[in-house]
């Protein structure tokens, strides 16, 4: 059928070039699936309240959210490595704002856009590098407060033993503090890292709702582009191809 299609539209005068190697996609395919899971839990958490958890229970949801979580901070640490050492259009200077001659491409690129002859791009357009940029730090911002909070609500890695050893009683192994079992806690020691995490968990929700539009925006842009510019960019996530009738601006190969 793939290669049924790909001959009928090379016939009409489209070639299929190679863009997304395949950890690239593995990456988008798993962060995606990660963050849809850790949303929903997240959305469960915030209204822990209105749907009457209860306290056993949010510790289950919040284990598996931090599970999950592990998953999405590795795969995210494996993409910025990967934009060290992957094809061209894997690599930092085609995935983020910056590089010779960015913000005239980024002019170009809205001019053509606005005038309906919108440029073509077999990697990311420069619009896409600026949303690219934000998805990628509101994600490392995610993980980052997350793992913090996988330490002060679980007392699990990253940060767990340095959290349990503030919070222990006097003579409990800090292997044995638990938030549910008050006397395993310093009640002064609890109160303070309470504090500190705080603001953490206020960073982590409000990033979330930032993060969730920019999603809604990545998905709105994908769908306009795929109908005004064409590309097959959807397909490419999971082919690693795109098709174009005429030079794309960035053909590197
Ligand atoms: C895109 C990734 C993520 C999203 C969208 C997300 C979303 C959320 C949301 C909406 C909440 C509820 C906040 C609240 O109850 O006030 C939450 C809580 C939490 N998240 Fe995440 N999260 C993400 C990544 C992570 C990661 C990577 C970890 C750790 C490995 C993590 C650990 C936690 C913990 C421990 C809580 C409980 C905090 C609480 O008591 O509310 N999260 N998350």
């Amino acid at each position: 059928m793939d290669q049924h299609q790909q001959t009928l539209v090379l016939s009409e005068g489209y070639q299929a070039y190679s863009v997304w190697d395949a950890p690239t996609r593995w990456f988008h395919w798993i962060n995606a699936i990660a963050v849809l899971g850790l949303s929903i839990i997240g959305i469960i958490l915030l209204n822990d309240d209105a749907l009457g958890l209860s306290a056993n229970g949010k510790i289950l949801l919040k284990q598996i959210h931090v599970v999950c979580g592990y998953v999405m901070a590795l795969n995210l640490m494996w993409r910025f490595l990967w934009a060290f050492f992957g094809n061209d259009y894997a690599r930092w200077n085609a995935i983020l704002p910056y590089g010779r001659g960015y913000w005239r491409k980024l002019r170009a690129y809205g001019n053509a856009f606005f005038s309906g002859q919108p440029q073509e791009y077999v990697g990311h357009n420069p619009a896409a590098r600026l949303a690219i940029a934000v998805l990628l730090l509101l994600l490392l911002l995610q993980a980052a407060t997350g793992l913090i909070l996988a330490g002060t609500d679980l007392f699990w890695p990253p940060f767990g033993r340095w959290f349990a050893e503030w919070v222990a009683a006097a003579g409990v192994d800090p292997a044995m503090v638990s938030s549910l079992s008050t006397n395993t806690l310093d009640r002064a020691a609890y109160k303070a890292m309470r504090g500190f995490r705080s603001p953490i968990v206020t960073i982590h929700t409000y990033a979330f709702y930032v993060l969730a539009g920019t999603i809604l925006m990545h998905l709105i842009a994908v769908i306009v582009t795929e109908i005004r510019e064409g590309g097959s960019i959807t397909s490419a996530m999971f082919t690693g191809r795109k098709l174009f009738n005429r030079p794309p601006q960035d053909t590197k190969g």
